[in-house]
C-alpha cells in the first residue's frame, strides 16, 4: 500500500516540497486550507477531495441537504426548550480537518478497529484525517461544557462509485445529557448510577459492557429512561421529516461508543432503509471529557439518504449541483412543503471497461479497489456515475492475476459524447498504468 502512493504520479501533485519550512528537503507536504501538513506513509488524500473543503451544502440556501438540516433543526429547537431558550445549540461550522484522537481515540474506536483502515480514510497524514463522522466533534464540545448540542458538517469517506455513494457526504449527531435531578425529577430516590460507581472517583471503576442491557456503570431504570426518551425523541423526529405512517423498526447494533446501540431503519419503497445509529454514551467518554455525574444518549444520521428519499432525488452527485433546474425546485418558502423532484431531463450513459494485469506484488485479493476508484474520480471527475468490479481472472498458465471494471459515464446536465468519454477513460488508464504498475488487456 505504501509503495503504491509514494510512486502515485496523480498524488503527486499536493505533495511537494515545502520551499520555505525549515524541514529537511526531503520532507513531502500537504496544503490544505494555507495550512502546510507534513505527508507520511498514511497521506491518501486527493487534490478533487481537498476541493470540497468550503462547498458546505448543509448551508447553501436551496440545496436540499440545507432543507433537511433546517427542518432537523426546528424539530430539536421546538421540542426542547429551557426558560423558553432552545435547550439544544447547534455546531455547524466545526473544520472538517480532525486529529486521529478525535476521530477514534477519544470515542474508544480501538487501534485495529476497521473503520480506521487507509483504504476507508481520507488521512493527510497518520495523526490527521478529513472527518470520517460528526462524532469527531463530540468529546471536544463536551470537554467545553456543552449538555445538549447538534453536530452538523460534511465528512468524508472512501468508498465505491454509485447513485448512492459520493466520498463526501454530511451528517447530523447529536449529544442530550441528563443530570439526576433532571432525568428523575418525579422520581428522586432512583439513581443514575449503581452504588459501586462514585462519580467523584470514576477511574476506580472499571465500566463494562458484557450486559447487552447496560453498561456495568448505570442502573436499569436510568438505562431504559434514556432509551425511552431517545427513541421517542427519533420516532418524533422521523414522523416530522416522513409523516406519522412512515413504519418503523429498531435493530440492535454496536458502536464502540455507546452501549446499549441501536439503529432505526424505515421502510421505505419496500425496503427497509437503515436511518441513524444511536445509543447510551460510554460512560468513559463523558468522564474524560467532564460531566461525570449525567448520562447522555447520542445518536447520528446522514442527511443525503433522507434527502434522497424525501424528495425522490435518484443521484447523489444531484446534490452537489449549482444548475438552476435543479436548486430552484426546492425553492419553497415553506420548508416543510412536500416537493417530489422532477428530472430536468436524463441524459444517455456511456459505458467503457477497463482490464489490466496485475504486477507481480499485488493479487487480484490485495488489490484496493478504493485505490482505484479515487484515481477514477481524480481524472473523471463527476462525469464518473458508477464503477463496478466486473471480473477478476487468474490466468492458468501465468498465474498473472487480472481485474476488469466497468466505467458508467453520465454527466448530469448535458450529452457526453463517445469520443470525449474516449479520451477520458484513456486518461484513466494511463494514470493507473502509472499508479499501480498495471498493464492494459
Ligand atoms: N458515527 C456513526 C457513523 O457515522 C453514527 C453514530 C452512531 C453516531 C451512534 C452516534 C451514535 O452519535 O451514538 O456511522
Amino acid at each position: 500500500m505504501t509503495i503504491i502512493f509514494r510512486s502515485n504520479r496523480v498524488f503527486a501533485c499536493i505533495l511537494h516540497r515545502c520551499k520555505y519550512s525549515t524541514a529537511p528537503k526531503s520532507v513531502s507536504t500537504v496544503q490544505i486550507n494555507q495550512k502546510e501538513f507534513v505527508a507520511d506513509d498514511y497521506t491518501n488524500v486527493t487534490p478533487k477531495i481537498i476541493s470540497y473543503l468550503g462547498r458546505n451544502l448543509h448551508l447553501q440556501k436551496d440545496n436540499p441537504l440545507s432543507i433537511v438540516r433546517q427542518r432537523i433543526v426546528n424539530y430539536f429547537y421546538k421540542s426542547f426548550t429551557l426558560r423558553g431558550n432552545p435547550a439544544f445549540s447547534v455546531y455547524d461550522n466545526l473544520s472538517p480537518i480532525v486529529t486521529t484522537k478525535q476521530n477514534f481515540d477519544d470515542l474508544l474506536i480501538p487501534l485495529d478497529h476497521p473503520s480506521r483502515a487507509k483504504s476507508d480514510c481520507y488521512y493527510v497524514n497518520k495523526d490527521v484525517l478529513f472527518r470520517a463522522h460528526m462524532t469527531a466533534h463530540q468529546s471536544e464540545l463536551l470537554r467545553s461544557g456543552l449538555d445538549n448540542f447538534l453536530m452538523i458538517g460534511d465528512v468524508y469517506r472512501r468508498d465505491e462509485i454509485d447513485s448512492t455513494h459520493f466520498p463526501v457526504f454530511h451528517q447530523v449527531d447529536a449529544v442530550r445529557t441528563q443530570r439526576k435531578e433532571e432525568l428523575f425529577a418525579d422520581h428522586p430516590d432512583l439513581e443514575i448510577f449503581e452504588p459501586a460507581f462514585d462519580p467523584e472517583n470514576p477511574h476506580k471503576f472499571t465500566n463494562t459492557i458484557t450486559d447487552p442491557s447496560k453498561q456495568s456503570c448505570h442502573t436499569l431504570e436510568a438505562t431504559k429512561l434514556m432509551e425511552a426518551q431517545l427513541k421517542n425523541h427519533l420516532i418524533g423526529l422521523v414522523h416530522a421529516l416522513f409523516g406519522k405512517d412512515v413504519k418503523h423498526r429498531w435493530v440492535e447494533a454496536y458502536f464502540p461508543f455507546t452501549h446499549p446501540s441501536w439503529e432505526l431503519e424505515i421502510f421505505y419503497e419496500n425496503n427497509w432503509m437503515e436511518v441513524l445509529g444511536c445509543g447510551i454514551v460510554r460512560n468513559e467518554i463523558l468522564v474524560s471529557a467532564g460531566p461525570n455525574n449525567s448520562i447522555a444518549y447520542a445518536f447520528g444520521l446522514g442527511l443525503e439518504r433522507l434527502a434522497m428519499a424525501l424528495y425522490k432525488i435518484p443521484d447523489i452527485r444531484l446534490m452537489w449541483s449549482t444548475d438552476s433546474g435543479f436548486l430552484t425546485q426546492f425553492q419553497e418558502k415553506d420548508i416543510d412543503a412536500k416537493i417530489t423532484y422532477k428530472p430536468v431531463s436524463s441524459y444517455p450513459q456511456c459505458k467503457n471497461d477497463i482490464s489490466f494485469w496485475l504486477p507481480p506484488t499485488l493479487s487480484i485479493d490485495t488489490f484496493m479497489s478504493n485505490d482505484f476508484y479515487d484515481l477514477v474520480r481524480d481524472i473523471g471527475g463527476d462525469i464518473v456515475e458508477q464503477v463496478k468490479l466486473k471480473d477478476k481472472f487468474v490466468h492458468p498458465k501465468t498465474k498473472k492475476h487480472s481485474l476488469c471494471y466497468s466505467i458508467m459515464y453520465r454527466h448530469l446536465e448535458r450529452t457526453l459524447t463517445q469520443a470525449e468519454v474516449n479520451e477520458v477513460h484513456k486518461a484513466i488508464e494511463k494514470a493507473a498504468v502509472e499508479a499501480f504498475n498495471v498493464v492494459i488487456r
